[in-house]
């Protein structure tokens, strides 16, 4: 999957840079363009002309060269990446790029990279072990880099412990599955409705009903699906998520009522839906027009109101060739529940997760599921990244419509 591709390999001053240069023969070996890019620390542990050597390329460490007046442009090198991998990352480049400190020419060409990123952390286990580390690491993760993380074991320190640079065959097994994954257009030409996130259900112009639902899990799903060709068109409640890059056309809506008016204008040109949407099962009846006012009254009753169940109301009006997908987030019961809701909303497959697993449901990162098809099957998953379990999810939708 290497061959052809543009990839730069940036080093930071760390003594695993000696396995920077395994990695960059494994890289050139399998076929890619590789563009070294050291920082000044960096070439204290291993010497620009190796790295030239084997890449074949002039590696880039200043912003200008100095006897010529050259400028390295870090914006170009952005644009020609395929890839940027990041191998050793030394706490102090790890905490320059969380922070967008661009005093070296390695991380003005991270902050000018258009291509995914991946890093591979290399320190001490204290230095690794450290909360500003963690913090760091955890804000280069939710800016979309991938972080390949450390081994434990045996350190240049002496100590044994988690800090040790992920071996270069590794990383690039990594890049390899990343290139095959990016590659994959099993999607094209298919168009794909999501609904995401909460609906908010007003009671007056200041207050609403609503839960937890932070719209992670749809929109990763929005990610993956457009990753693999599609054209998604994703139906969201009030989230606080930028919409992942991609043909992703997001519609914002706030109510039940709001979200199904945007799914009917889509269900019948979408070949597949995906109700993930934590949805209101009922709203307030009257909408105060003006603030309610607490007054005397020691209580107050609310009159709800049934909603209308989107994934219902579109399962029962579906067409042939149409796949339709919904969630069952559930406290107990999982599976009983799951496979309920998949012939009352008249669907394809149930993704089961539990409140009871850790690290599943609403508004974490990551999530387990469950899934469940209409032909009796069932399949789980262990707790994965929402970007991951979103590939699961439409890996399994592909596998029913084969
Ligand atoms: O019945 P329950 O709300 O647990 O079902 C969950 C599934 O149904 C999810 O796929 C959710 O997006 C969908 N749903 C819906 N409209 C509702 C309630 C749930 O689309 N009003």
């Amino acid at each position: 999957m290497l061959k052809g591709k543009h990839i730069i390999l940036g080093i930071t001053g760390g003594i695993a840079a000696y396995k920077s240069v395994s990695l960059l023969r494994l890289l050139v070996k399998g076929g890619a363009e590789v563009q070294v890019v050291i920082t000044p620390a960096g070439k204290e542990f291993i010497t620009p002309v190796t790295l030239s050597a084997l890449s074949g390329k002039p590696v880039v460490s200043e912003f200008f060269t100095a006897n010529t007046g050259e400028w390295h442009s870090h914006v170009d090198l952005g644009l020609w990446a395929d890839c940027m991998v990041i191998a050793p990352a030394t706490a102090s480049s790890i905490a320059k790029m969380a922070n967008g400190v661009a005093d070296n020419m390695l991380i003005t060409t991270y902050l000018s990279a258009k291509s995914p990123v991946f890093i591979a952390p290399a320190m001490d286990l204290d230095m690794m072990a450290h909360p500003s580390t963690h913090r760091n690491i955890e804000l280069l993760r939710s800016y979309g880099n991938n972080i390949i993380e450390p081994e434990t074991g045996f350190l240049a320190s002496g100590l044994t412990g988690k800090g040790r640079m992920e071996e270069p065959e590794k990383i690039v097994e990594v890049l390899d599955r990343f290139f095959e994954k990016n590659e994959n257009q099993s999607l094209a030409g298919k168009k794909v409705l999501i609904t995401a996130g909460p609906t908010y259900e007003a009671i007056d112009p200041v207050r609403f009903i609503g839960n937890y639902s932070s719209g992670k899990m749809g929109f990763a799903l929005a990610a993956e699906a457009s990753r693999r060709g599609a054209e998604v068109v994703l139906v969201s409640g009030p989230v606080s998520l930028d919409t992942p890059s991609g043909n992703i056309r997001r519609v914002d809506v706030r109510s039940a009522r709001e979200m199904l008016a945007a799914c009917e204008s889509e269900f019948d040109t979408a070949d597949i839906a995906i109700f993930c949407a934590a949805v209101a099962d009922y709203a307030p009846e009257q909408v105060a027009d003006r603030k309610i006012k607490r007054g005397d009254m020691p209580e107050m009753t609310l009159r709800l109101v049934r909603n209308p169940d989107i994934a219902a109301t579109l399962g029962s009006r579906r067409r042939d060739g149409q796949t339709l997908v919904g969630f069952a987030l559930e406290t107990d019961n999982e599976m009983e529940n799951g496979r309920s809701k998949l012939r009352r909303k008249n669907l394809d497959m149930v993704v089961v997760n539990s409140m009871r697993d850790a690290g599943a449901g609403f508004s974490g990162d990551t999530n387990k599921i469950t899934v469940v098809t209409a032909e009796g099957d069932e399949k789980s998953f262990p707790l994965k990244s929402k970007s991951e379990v979103a590939a699961d999810i439409i890996d399994c939708i592909e596998d029913l419509s084969v």
